[in-house]
């Protein structure tokens, strides 16, 4: 009996200690909101820091809607992810894109935030778009966003370069 329960003992304490860990390695995290987003990507862990989006370079040729020069960072988890073709950006993944126009100057900067749970009917991406000085422009489950990032669900909703 006694050993019974130590056996007890130790397996809950095995998963609490690992559920604990799962949720402190996301606590840096922000939650789904524009602000917060923006804070993490400028100060938590600033996005210019991040690695290029694979196969990018710095100011290479966008399309409408987006700038006409752009550079795009992947948070660590999303860059992982593509590296391996995992087929799917993993919870936490984030994508950055600045938009700058013909003469280089920063339009605006959109992101594409992976939160499972948050818009299962649209790939659970959060959207927002930033104008250059960090003023939220739309955020959310923006639909102008999701209607056009459709034509790439087969791509898990991102058309830069492939996650499959
Ligand atoms: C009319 C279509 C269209 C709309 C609307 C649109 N996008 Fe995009 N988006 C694209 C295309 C095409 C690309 C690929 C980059 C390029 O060549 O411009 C892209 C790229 C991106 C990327 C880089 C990852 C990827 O998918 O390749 C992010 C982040 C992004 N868009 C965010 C947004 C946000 C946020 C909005 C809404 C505020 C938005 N987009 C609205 C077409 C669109």
């Amino acid at each position: 009996m006694q050993k019974k329960l130590t056996i007890i003992a130790v397996v809950c304490g095995f998963l609490v200690g690992t559920w604990a860990m799962a949720v402190a390695g996301d606590v840096a995290l922000p939650k789904a909101d524009g602000k917060a987003v923006y804070d993490y990507i400028t100060k938590t862990s600033p996005y210019q820091q991040w690695a290029l989006y694979p196969g990018k370079g710095k100011l290479y040729k966008g399309q409408h809607p987006h700038g006409a020069l752009l550079t795009t960072y992947v948070s660590e988890k999303a860059e992982m992810a593509l590296n391996a073709r995992a087929g799917q950006f993993p919870d936490g993944s984030l994508i950055v894109k600045e938009n700058y126009m013909p003469d280089k100057l920063l339009g605006a900067v959109t992101v594409m935030y992976r939160v499972n749970g948050y818009n299962p009917d649209a790939g659970d991406w959060f959207w927002a778009k930033y104008k250059a000085d960090g003023a939220i422009e739309a955020e959310g489950k923006v639909a102008g966003c999701i209607g056009c990032h459709t034509a790439a669900i087969g791509n898990d909703w991102v058309f830069t370069g492939p996650i499959k």
